[in-house]
């Protein structure tokens, strides 16, 4: 591609003639990888979403601007800002950006920011204490991301907000010994997430009393050490490098283990979490879920 380079991106964003082009090449887009070592780990899923890009850029190449040209090129950029978010943000934000453990994105509200510029301060630089990191140079990548999530608004809602009883879901909850891993704002436990800074949507909440294990975060990895003296340690991984392991027991104790007096180590793909599925109905999981959200506390910041 040359000089005649097109417009592509400037409909819907404010992309510069520069980063369209250099958007729009493939060979750029990966050389940018390899100079930086530091982001060779997004190469993988760049090549995974570059390829369709070749055959969509040719649709959009256009000689004199129409109205319906203009259109389909914003059609364009919006749908590789969904391919975007399926290849950055799924493993967090769910399928299409339409929230798992990180929030819903394509609701058109958002906690963080109103206009597009504080958007895209969130998307650049992250949300300090919280799993969402900054997502450093790519501008390429932010504003069609953008342009997603802003047109992904607009469509009809088809998720049911919670709408059962807060109070008997309060019952159940300690009934079930919920507040034993989870932290509900004063008190609770630590083993699961804090419940009261919930960032996932209701589909989310709901399915994670259904089925923990679909859901199993690294964060809350379990771990099974065989010590050199015989002795069996195990919880939830808290960090781990070449040297140490710290890990939290079931009592909340730590400890930092010294990786050379590990014998075995087994990393069991389970959650912590049991399944209440044959526990709890569906009314049950109703008002549990309606009892979680009415405890929110603010946002951070
Ligand atoms: C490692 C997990 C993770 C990844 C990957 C991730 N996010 Fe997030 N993100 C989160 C979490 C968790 C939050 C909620 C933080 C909070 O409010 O406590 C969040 C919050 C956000 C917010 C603020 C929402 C609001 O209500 O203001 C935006 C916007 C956002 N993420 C966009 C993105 C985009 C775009 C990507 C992909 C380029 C991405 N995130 C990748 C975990 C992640
Ligand atoms: C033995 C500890 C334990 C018990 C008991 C437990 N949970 Fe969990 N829960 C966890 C862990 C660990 C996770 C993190 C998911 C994972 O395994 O990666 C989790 C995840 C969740 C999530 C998803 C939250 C998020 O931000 O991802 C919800 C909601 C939840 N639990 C609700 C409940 C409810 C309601 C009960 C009681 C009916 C309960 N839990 C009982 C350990 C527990």
């Amino acid at each position: 591609m040359n000089s005649e380079t097109p417009r592509v991106m400037q409909q819907g964003s404010n992309l510069s003639d520069n980063a369209a082009k250099r958007y729009l090449q493939p060979s750029n887009f990966m050389g940018y990888g390899l100079r930086n070592v530091r982001y060779a780990g997004w190469l993988m899923p760049l090549i995974v979403v570059i390829f369709p890009l070749g055959g969509l850029s040719q649709d959009s190449v256009a000689t004199h601007s129409t109205d319906k040209e203009a259109a389909s090129k914003a059609d364009f950029e919006i749908r590789i800002g969904k391919r975007y978010v399926n290849a950055f943000c799924s493993r967090c934000h769910g399928r299409d950006g339409k929230g798992a453990r990180g929030p819903d994105l394509t609701t058109g509200k958002f906690r963080y920011a109103t206009s597009d510029e504080e958007l895209l301060r969130v998307i650049q630089q992250g949300i300090p204490g919280t799993d969402m990191q900054g997502r450093g140079v790519f501008e390429d990548i932010q504003l069609p991301i953008i342009a997603y999530l802003r047109a992904a608004a607009l469509q009809p809602d088809h998720r049911q907000a919670p709408s059962g009883n807060a109070a008997r879901g309060y019952e159940l909850f300690k009934e079930n010994q919920c507040a034993s891993c989870h932290w509900t704002g004063n008190q609770g436990g630590r083993q699961g997430p804090n419940l009261s800074r919930l960032t996932a949507p209701p589909d989310y909440v709901r399915n994670s009393m259904l089925d923990p294990n679909s859901q199993v975060d690294l964060e809350y990895q379990q771990v099974i050490l065989l010590l050199d003296d015989d002795k069996i340690c195990s919880g939830r991984r808290l960090h781990e490098n070449s040297y140490f392991l710290l890990l939290m027991d079931q009592q909340e104790n730590l400890h930092a283990i010294d990786k050379r007096s590990i014998r075995e180590i087994k990393r069991p793909h389970e959650s912590l979490m049991p399944s209440f599925s044959d526990k709890l109905s569906r009314g049950d999981i109703e008002d549990i879920t309606t009892y979680i959200y009415s405890i929110q506390q603010e946002p951070r910041q």
